[in-house]
């Protein structure tokens, strides 16, 4: 075994949150198959009954649990609080034990208690270059702004709104009269590309959630991100 090789002894277990397609979690399945990502995906939790993310974990053999914001029976079509989808799904990480949990397109905002009591770091894969562009509806924004580069970012979850340390970022030039549709696919390519990337180095263990640098941290590694440019 190289030394490299030897950086990463047992899979990364990773569980993953959803509420969408699940593009993304389909390149980390995919990744993990081929071997090429070292880690296991322990579950998928999402709030969305019919996400498509849910078909694409159970079409894998991976453990899914849906705690619905929509709720069906006497309730129906009362919104579950984000308390007790918390509630839900605290109980479910915990059972499976995750080393990172990971919000690929989870489009709900967490509470500072359950961040602070994951049994695991957590990481955000939001479409914007970070610190700009926190929330919804990036894509648009960015187009009605000056700006002539957008892009993606994965960050370490904190309490406060897509504003933990950013890990790596991927970003592109904008296009002269382009759609948010078309630049939103332009940044899910980025997304694809950027996301196991980073997983990557967290489940190498060149990334250390616990312990990242920073401009007070000058003995090891230079702070984060890493930019990459890849315009697609
Ligand atoms: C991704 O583009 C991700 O950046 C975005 O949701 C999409 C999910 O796509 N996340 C957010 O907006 C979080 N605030 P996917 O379901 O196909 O992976």
């Amino acid at each position: 075994m190289s030394a490299i090789q030897s950086l990463s002894t047992k899979p990364l277990k990773v569980a993953v949150l959803v509420s969408g397609s699940g593009s993304n979690l389909q390149v980390l399945i995919d990744a993990m198959t081929s071997g090429s990502l070292p880690i296991e995906i322990v579950g998928v939790i999402s709030n969305v009954k019919e996400a498509y993310a849910v078909t694409r974990a159970e079409q894998a053999g991976i453990a899914t649990a849906v705690f619905s914001h929509i709720t069906e029976g006497e309730n129906a079509g009362k919104r579950m609080g984000i308390k007790t989808f918390e509630r839900h799904a605290s109980a479910q990480l915990t059972e499976w034990q995750p080393d990172l949990i990971v919000l690929a397109g989870f489009m709900r905002v967490l509470s500072a208690d359950f961040i602070s009591a994951a049994p695991a770091p957590m990481i955000n894969l939001h479409p914007s270059l970070l610190p700009k562009y926190k929330g919804l509806d990036t894509h648009a924004r960015v187009l009605e702004s000056d700006d002539i580069h957008h892009g993606c970012s994965v960050h370490v979850v904190t309490a406060e709104l897509d504003a933990g340390q950013v890990l790596a970022q991927a970003l592109l030039a904008i296009k002269p009269e382009e759609t948010a549709e078309a630049l939103q696919a332009r940044v899910q390519k980025l997304e694809h590309q950027i996301l196991p990337w980073t997983i990557l180095l967290i489940a190498q263990g060149v990334l250390d959630l616990e312990n990242l640098p920073s401009h007070e941290n000058a003995n090891c590694l230079p702070a984060l991100p890493y930019q990459l440019w890849l315009d697609s």
